[in-house]
């Protein structure tokens, strides 16, 4: 094991989710103090499971859609740590149904950008106006493989999902170029065998091998990747092993997006 995050503060948006935990802990494991943000805070089971053995992290009530929100959360991190290296944002909403294009309802739409645009827009330009005055550091956008392909019925998420793409690109050009010393760059995962995609596609597909069976042939890889992959990503990106490194996608995806 590394000890990239020896001496580094990290916090991480949707933190009592699959992945927000995962990538906890993967940090925390490298020696980092951990900061785990969410509008659920008490749903903690993710967390429980994922830092067994490991000194649990502090874990704060936050919207990342309320600039209110933002400001006294990373405010309470520099006070309790001293300074901030990484912010990582994973907090993220689905669809509430598949609506084609002409049916999509405008609160729908505005519910999945108001999180998974704005909150990730908030979280970077916050993360970016604090660490810039420390040294510099490292945001990680979680964003997903639906950027890059269109939907028939999941457009707001794909939409939402292409536009972290897009900001992660120009916050990372807009910080380097003033001088800032903090990367920006974004994770693309495919679908990711947590608790709720495992249920999701069983009730879609029937069973568990049906639906393995259906999106795996989507893939050029005989499994779906993990929560411990996408955190495995994450941490390079976020680790000074990714120095020049700024801007990118790094796609997690088992090759789904290559055919
Ligand atoms: N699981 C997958 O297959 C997959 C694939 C591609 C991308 N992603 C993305 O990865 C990220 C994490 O997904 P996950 O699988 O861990 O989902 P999850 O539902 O387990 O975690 C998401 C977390 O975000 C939190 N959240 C929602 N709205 C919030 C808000 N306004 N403020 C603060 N927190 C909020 C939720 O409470 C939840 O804990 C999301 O952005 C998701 O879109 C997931």
């Amino acid at each position: 094991m590394n000890n990239r995050f020896k001496n580094k503060t990290a916090f991480i948006t949707g933190g009592t989710g699959a992945l927000g935990a995962a990538i906890g802990k993967r940090i925390a494991e490298e020696g980092g103090t951990v900061f785990l943000a969410d509008l659920a805070p008490e749903k903690s089971e993710c967390v429980q499971a994922a830092f067994e053995g490991l000194t649990p992290p502090v874990i704060l009530p936050l919207d990342v859609t309320s600039d209110e929100d933002w400001r006294r959360a990373l405010d309470e991190v520099v006070a309790t740590s001293g300074k901030l290296d990484v912010v990582v944002n994973a907090a993220g909403v689905v669809g509430n149904g598949a609506f084609l294009i002409d049916e999509l309802p405008t609160a729908e739409w505005q519910r999945i950008m108001s999180v998974n645009v704005d909150g990730t827009f908030l979280g970077t330009r916050e993360g970016i106006r604090v660490m810039k005055e420390s040294g510099g550091g490292a945001v990680v956008n979680i964003g997903s493989t639906t950027a890059f392909v269109g939907s028939l019925d999941a457009i707001p998420y794909n939409v939402s999902k292409a536009s972290v793409r897009a900001l992660t690109r120009n916050a990372a050009f807009s910080a380097g170029k003033s001088g800032y010393k903090v990367r920006v760059n974004a994770v693309h995962p495919t679908w990711v065998w947590t608790p709720l995609v495992e249920a999701m596609l069983i009730k879609k597909f029937g069973s568990k091998e049906k639906a393995l069976e259906v999106i795996l042939a989507q893939h050029c890889v005989d499994r779906l990747p993990e929560p411990a992959d996408i955190a495995n990503a994450v941490a390079f990106l976020a680790s000074d092993e990714a120095a020049i490194v700024t801007g990118a996608d790094l796609v997690v995806d088992g090759g789904r997006t290559l055919g």
